[in-house]
């Protein structure tokens, strides 16, 4: 069985698609088999909970996509769901995972290191309060930087329980989040006047695909890297950095 978050929506609903065929275990706050909010310990313990009880203790896969994008009014939500909502998932379901798991993380995880992240010395909150009108961009970026260096951070204890992690990091993909994004007023002309070098949006259909590649069979050596499927943008913003 695999376990795939934000399953309602989205790159979320696409995996789920993708895996056709396969036993899926959706979780997501409705229209999920295991319906829980991840902002929350207590969510969280109820998703992992439920996970476990649908698998029987043993999960052959698990993917991560269940998140809040840079409008959500409350930036500290989108910290506790992206960040500390995945990593939670990944370590209460480590113990019964016996292949893959992929976290959906993202392109604004490269805009901040993690030298600078205030999560990374747990001040995201100060830090926020003083952040001004685009926190949400900063809590964010904030919580991708930290759930990247989380996954690569359990390389050494997945890799000996031989279970891959691994993350993708979309650029702009057509969702739902995405169109909120483009409504919203602080970031809607942003997120229009930016072109990547492929001149459109990402479809959640092709980050489905490599999602469902990286829990796959052919991808046996793939663990601890992190994915740009984002039309070029990180190679044409940070051609020397990789
Ligand atoms: N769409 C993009 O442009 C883009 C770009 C980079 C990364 N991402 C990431 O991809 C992932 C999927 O996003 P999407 O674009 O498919 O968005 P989406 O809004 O279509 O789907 C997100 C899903 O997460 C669920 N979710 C939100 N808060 C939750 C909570 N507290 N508990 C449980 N479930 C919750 C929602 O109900 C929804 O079904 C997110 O992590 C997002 O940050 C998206």
């Amino acid at each position: 069985m695999i376990a795939v978050t934000g399953s309602a929506s989205g790159i979320g609903a696409a995996v789920v698609s993708a895996l056709d065929g396969r036993d899926v275990i959706g979780v997501d706050l409705r229209d999920a088999e295991v319906r829980a909010d991840l902002s929350t310990p207590d969510g969280r313990q109820q998703a992992i909970d439920g996970v476990l009880s649908r698998c029987g203790g043993v999960l052959e896969g698990l993917v991560l996509c269940a998140g809040l994008g840079p409008h959500t009014p409350d930036p500290m939500r989108i910290i506790e769901v992206n960040y500390r909502g995945a990593v939670s998932l990944l370590d209460g379901l480590f113990p019964a995972l016996c292949t893959a798991a992929v976290a959906v993380s993202s392109s604004a995880s490269t805009m901040v290191r993690w030298r600078d992240n205030p999560i990374s010395r747990c001040e995201e909150e100060a830090a926020l309060a003083s952040a001004g009108e685009y926190r949400g961009q900063l809590a964010y970026a904030w919580s991708k930087n930290a759930l990247t260096v989380a996954v690569r951070r359990r390389v050494a204890e997945w890799g000996a329980a031989g279970v891959r992690l691994n993350t993708v990091a979309p650029g702009a993909v057509d969702t739902p989040l995405l169109d909120a994004g483009l409504a919203d007023p602080r970031y809607g002309d942003a997120i229009r006047s930016y072109q990547a070098p492929i001149a459109r949006h990402g479809q959640s259909e092709e980050v489905a695909a490599l999602i469902v590649y990286l829990l796959g069979p052919h991808a046996t050596y793939i663990h601890g890297a992190q994915f740009p499927i984002d039309g070029g943008s990180d190679a044409l913003m940070r051609p020397t950095e990789f």
